[in-house]
């Protein structure tokens, strides 16, 4: 990937920012125990090393210390919540049709190695065995998008928001969607959850437009950091800004100077390392 033209110019200071020491409120553990203002997540887990959205690949950002995971969900045919990218099972594994064609049982008979294939055998996980993992041995933030941008899948907000309070994992949980229908449905079904907008690029005042829905991040693609006044009003509105996706150095170096929320990335230990890199500069200043 290659750089931004130029570079990010100034510097975001959310709430989870780097423009003064956050509060106590502001920080997350990471999975080493160590507090770091800006937060790196592994998308799709640590997806440049192992199949994309799989056990291994969140075992893995939690080995090499990242602060969260992201993934994405969709529903089966017989209502259980999947974690896969796609609507459709072709890319990711060695089988073909909707997920929303399969039950869980059936989406189990197929391999979902096809991103990585040097890994043997992967399976599709369920939400509720990922939300159950990383109560039970991790500390990690978990970011869940919901794909509802080509399906609405009736009921997977509230199915969701249920099923990350049933495991208590409701103040480590952040929602984010390209369909901001899908948010405000759970902004109305748990006013208390912590909600993000993804977006295409070009839109006009997306702070404003954040701001004005109530959310409490913006989930943009690095490239729309060049907007402009984009820092600025994200900081006047107190957006977080957690930005995709970091894999080059380059970008992960410029995204902790503009004081990003989190940096998702398929690299959590080159990010995790480049963060910490900077936090040590910036303690010495
Ligand atoms: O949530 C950030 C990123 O995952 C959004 O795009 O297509 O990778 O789900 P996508
Ligand atoms: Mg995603």
């Amino acid at each position: 990937m290659s750089g931004i033209t130029g570079s990010i110019t100034g510097s975001f200071m959310g709430s989870g920012g780097t423009g003064t020491p956050a509060g106590p409120a502001d920080k997350n553990t990471a999975s080493d125990g160590a507090e770091h203002r800006i937060k790196v997540w592994a998308h799709r887990g640590a997806s440049g090393y192992a199949p994309e959205n799989t056990m291994e690949a969140y075992i893995l950002a939690h080995q090499y210390g990242a602060d969260g995971i992201e993934l994405d969900v969709q529903l089966s045919k017989d209502g259980e919540i999947v974690v896969i990218h796609d609507e459709k099972i072709d890319r990711t594994s060695n089988g073909r049709g909707l997920v929303r064609s399969f039950t869980v049982k059936q989406l189990r008979g197929y391999n979902y190695n096809r991103t990585n294939p040097t890994h043997f055998h992967a399976q599709i996980p369920t939400l509720r065995e990922v939300l159950e993992y990383v109560h039970d041995q991790t500390r990690m933030t978990i970011n869940i998008e919901l794909k509802t941008g080509v399906y609405f899948y009736p009921g997977i907000e509230e199915r969701t928001v249920a099923l990350v309070h049933e495991l208590d994992m409701h103040n480590r949980v952040i929602y984010s969607s390209f369909n901001h229908y899908s948010i405000r449905k759970i902004q109305e079904i748990d006013p208390g959850a912590r909600v993000g907008l993804l977006y295409s690029d070009g839109f006009i005042d997306v702070p404003k437009y954040a701001s004005e829905l109530g959310v409490n991040a913006l989930h943009p693609k690095w490239i729309d950091l060049q907007y402009p006044n984009y820092l600025e009003d994200c900081r006047t509105y107190g957006l977080d800004l957690n930005v995709w996706t970091i894999n080059s150095e380059e970008l992960m170096r410029q995204m902790c100077q503009a004081g990003v929320h989190a940096i998702i990335t398929n690299y959590p230990d080159k990010a995790v390392r480049i963060r910490d890199e900077y936090e040590r500069a910036f303690a010495r200043v």
